[in-house]
């Protein structure tokens, strides 16, 4: 097999990985991007909405996997949507150039100070809160929706009546900034442009509106000219070579998953960007098969970012009722992080499934108490994970004590048409930790144990931030790269 070198490559083009090729590139190094997924921009395929699934819809699966929409069939297809299913707990994470940009709602939500603070307590807020967080949003195109549209839209009707109960019941709402262009989703509106928000659009790619990594972080640095990235390109394991430096063995396939070329990179500089559960997954595997020396805090403080969703029907449709009409994109949130008996903070979630099925949906983020740790099993040949009914509890209590009060107040029952028990505590879209900094790492993202080796995505964070996790992820990325350039890591 031919050796590929490369002096810096990266694994990954979901956050971490974007602004690692993006500050590299600026730098004037030349960087290898390898991602197990599809360029969707450069195939030319048009991502599907959630009412009609295909190519886009899942990832080599037969049927789709979206929650509450897994009754269409499917021709497998590298697609955007990919579940990894544990024992207590369903993992989904996005696959493609952009990684979880293309799949999730976009929402921007920077971490309550207080919070940061208590989770990341070796770093400095202010520069955080004054530099990097206002970097981020520049960078992402954060944006925020105009109040009258939002006020009038028959698409946000969910909203509006989600913000309404929410206050009927005494609970605080706040705005939730995103990354979809707010001016574009008027002119849809308008019918002026082509329809994307509007169009049931999310989960399996936007087509228009969203401001995915593709978009901004990726593109910026493809215009150094210094960035390369092999799409369909999956990395199997890595091994430490005598002179540090590393070679990787990868797969290349077709976009049904067939293996078309065995491959092997060397190189100098490895950044694993891979996602927390992907970064993790090459880390444990590569130890178990390859003898690859891995820190004993690796897999350790992992967590579901408190992930827990629930849901409420209205007894009788007509009463209650959020719309037939739904914009797929989220600008609506209940902030009870401040109540100390029951802190958590909830996205007013769509639910467009093309008629008013009477429910609200809620994706509540809490604070994980206690930690779960990923390992690897050798006989099933894949993760494992340390996680169940004790490490939601919490959770578990605070959703039923907001289900509770919002009936009490607006009416409805829980959602036994959402979830077996109107629960879904096996939910989880922000899987975090595992290679958390400054434990697993250096405080800037440096493998302990290695002096070429680094991380930059979702599993530096230890397992909880509060919020939608994107912006922070970005953040600390960003402080990462900028503290190790300045050091010269990759000169
Ligand atoms: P990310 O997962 O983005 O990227 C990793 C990339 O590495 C992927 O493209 C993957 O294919 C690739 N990869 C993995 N293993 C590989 C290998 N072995 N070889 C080559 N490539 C490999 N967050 C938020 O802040 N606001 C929101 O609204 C939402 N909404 C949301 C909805 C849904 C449905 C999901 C699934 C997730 C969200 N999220 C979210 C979460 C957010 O998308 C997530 O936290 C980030 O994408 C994580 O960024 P990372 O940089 O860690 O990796």
């Amino acid at each position: 097999k031919d050796i590929i070198e490369a002096p810096i490559l990266i694994i990954g083009s979901g956050y971490g990985g974007a602004v690692s090729a993006l500050r590299l590139c600026e730098a004037g190094k030349k960087v290898l991007m390898l991602e197990m997924g599809l360029n969707w921009g450069e195939s030319g395929i048009p991502f599907s909405n959630m009412l009609k699934p295909g190519k886009s819809a899942a990832w080599l699966k037969n049927k789709t996997i979206a929650p509450f929409m897994n009754i269409f069939s499917l021709e497998p297809f590298t697609g955007t949507l990919d579940r990894m299913d544990f024992d207590n707990i369903n993992i989904w994470v996005g696959r493609g150039v952009g990684g979880g940009s293309l799949v999730n709602g976009g929402m921007a939500v920077t971490p309550k100070e207080s919070y940061f603070k208590e989770v990341f307590p070796d770093l400095d807020p202010e520069k955080f809160y004054n530099h990097y967080f206002p970097l981020v949003h520049k960078e992402l195109k954060v944006n925020v929706i105009g109040e009258q549209f939002l006020k009038d839209c028959p698409y946000y009707k969910f909203t509006r009546v989600g913000e309404a109960e929410a206050h009927k019941a005494g609970f605080k709402t706040v705005r939730v900034p995103n990354v979809y262009d707010f001016q574009y989703m008027e002119k849809e509106y308008r019918n002026e442009v082509p329809r994307s928000a509007f169009n049931t659009e999310v989960i399996y790619g936007n087509n228009h509106g969203k401001n995915s990594l593709d978009k901004t972080y990726l593109k910026k640095a493809l215009e150094t000219g210094n960035l390369e990235i092999l799409d369909l390109h999956c990395v199997e394991n890595i091994k430490l070579n005598d002179d540090k430096t590393y070679t990787l063995e990868v797969q290349q396939t077709d976009t049904s998953g067939t293996v078309i070329s065995d491959k092997v990179f060397n190189c100098k500089k490895l950044i694993l960007a891979a996602g927390t559960m992907g970064t993790l997954k090459l880390l444990l595997h590569s130890n178990a098969v390859n003898g690859f020396p891995i820190h004993e805090q690796i897999g350790k403080n992992w967590g579901n970012n408190g992930n827990f969703m629930t849901g409420r029907n209205w007894v009788k449709p007509l009463s209650g009722g959020t719309g037939a009409k739904q914009s797929t994109i989220p600008v609506g949130g209940i902030d009870n992080w401040d109540d100390k008996e029951h802190p958590f903070f909830t996205e007013i979630a769509p639910l467009p499934m093309g008629m008013d099925v009477a429910t609200a949906l809620y994706l509540l983020i809490n604070r994980v108490d206690k930690k779960g740790e990923v390992s690897y099993d050798s006989t099933k040949k894949n993760l494992s994970l340390d996680w169940n009914q004790n490490h939601t509890t919490k959770m578990r209590e605070n959703a039923d004590y907001f289900i509770k009060k919002m009936n009490r107040a607006n009416g409805g029952t829980r959602s036994h048409f959402l979830f077996n028990n109107g629960f879904g505590a096996d939910v989880c879209y922000h899987p975090l930790g595992g290679c958390v900094l400054g434990k697993a790492t250096n405080e800037y993202g440096k493998l302990k144990d290695h002096e070429n080796l680094y991380v930059l995505d979702g599993s530096l964070i230890p397992g909880t931030i509060g919020v939608n996790p994107f912006v922070t992820i970005t953040a600390i990325s960003e402080y990462c790269m900028e503290n190790l350039i300045t050091q010269n890591e990759f000169a």
